[in-house]
């Protein structure tokens, strides 16, 4: 297993999904994890519950991270908690797919204060702190990035930006030993997925036998890629995208 002990880990909408299935993953291999959600109390106390039963440390805390004040709270209570963040999982999303004709700003503005600005508020706290020693930052996006489907104009087009950035981060940051990189998730079940009619739909049907593995993701089927890519064994990829799709592109 890579060691991640020591280490003080970020993961932001960690209250349910894929972003709770790396919590989960981080903990297990040893690291203190702030488990961000928005609105879902009981759902990150779960996940906590969850991850302290199996021996591990972790502590949940509200904030949207399209807030300044929330992230900068966010950072503050896990420094205060747990010690300097060396760890940021950006997996905190919302998911609008329609045409592009019913589009509205109010959608632009929730796509991309979370899904983008958000990812760049955190990172932005992770690189403020002067007391670390090198740092892993993953940013989540979305296969959807290499397939651009129809209807996924605005939330794609937001993956895209994450993607873009986390290329331009890595830059930026590799002189300081922080490496970003991000993963592609492909369809997964999840809450996001299930409340959208996704899981179980023909929709599905059609994206399972596009998947050369023959199923739909899980939140379980991230955290050990993300857990790799945070610690030492990862330590020459940076600036790398991670397609995790079961092989559908
Ligand atoms: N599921 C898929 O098929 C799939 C595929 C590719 C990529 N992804 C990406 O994977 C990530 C997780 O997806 P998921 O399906 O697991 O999502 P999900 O089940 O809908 O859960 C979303 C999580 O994000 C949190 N969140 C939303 N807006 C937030 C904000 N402004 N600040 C802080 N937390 C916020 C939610 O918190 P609360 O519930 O507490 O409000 C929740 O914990 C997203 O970035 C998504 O785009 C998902």
């Amino acid at each position: 297993m890579n060691s991640l002990a020591d280490r003080t880990a970020i993961v932001t909408g960690a209250s349910k999904g894929i972003g709770a299935g790396i919590a989960t993953a981080l903990a297990a291999a040893g690291a203190a994890v702030v488990v961000n959600y928005r609105s879902d109390q009981l759902g990150a106390d779960r996940v906590v519950r969850g991850i302290t039963a199996a021996g591990g440390r972790a502590l949940a805390v509200q904030g949207d991270v399209a807030d300044a004040a929330d992230v900068r709270m966010l950072f503050d209570t896990a420094r205060t908690e747990f010690g300097p963040v060396d760890i940021l999982v950006n997996n905190a999303g919302v998911v609008t797919f329609a045409p592009l004709t019913a589009i509205s700003a109010d959608d632009f503005h929730r796509m991309i204060g979370t899904n983008f600005w958000g990812t760049v508020q955190t990172t932005q706290a992770l690189a403020a702190q002067d007391d670390i020693d090198g740092a892993a930052i993953v940013n989540v996006s979305t296969a959807g990035t290499l397939q651009f489907p129809a209807f996924g104009s605005l939330y794609v087009a937001t993956k895209s930006a994450v993607e873009a950035f986390t290329i331009i981060a890595a830059k930026e940051l590799g002189p300081r030993g922080i490496r970003v990189n991000g993963i592609a998730p492909g369809p997964s079940d999840t809450e996001g997925t299930r409340s959208s009619g996704f899981v179980g739909s023909d929709l599905e049907s059609a994206s399972v036998a596009a998947t050369p593995l023959g199923r739909t993701g899980t939140p379980e089927d991230y955290g050990p890629l993300v857990a790799f890519l945070a610690s030492d064994d990862a330590r020459w990829i940076t600036g790398d995208i991670i397609l995790a799709s079961g092989g559908q592109r």
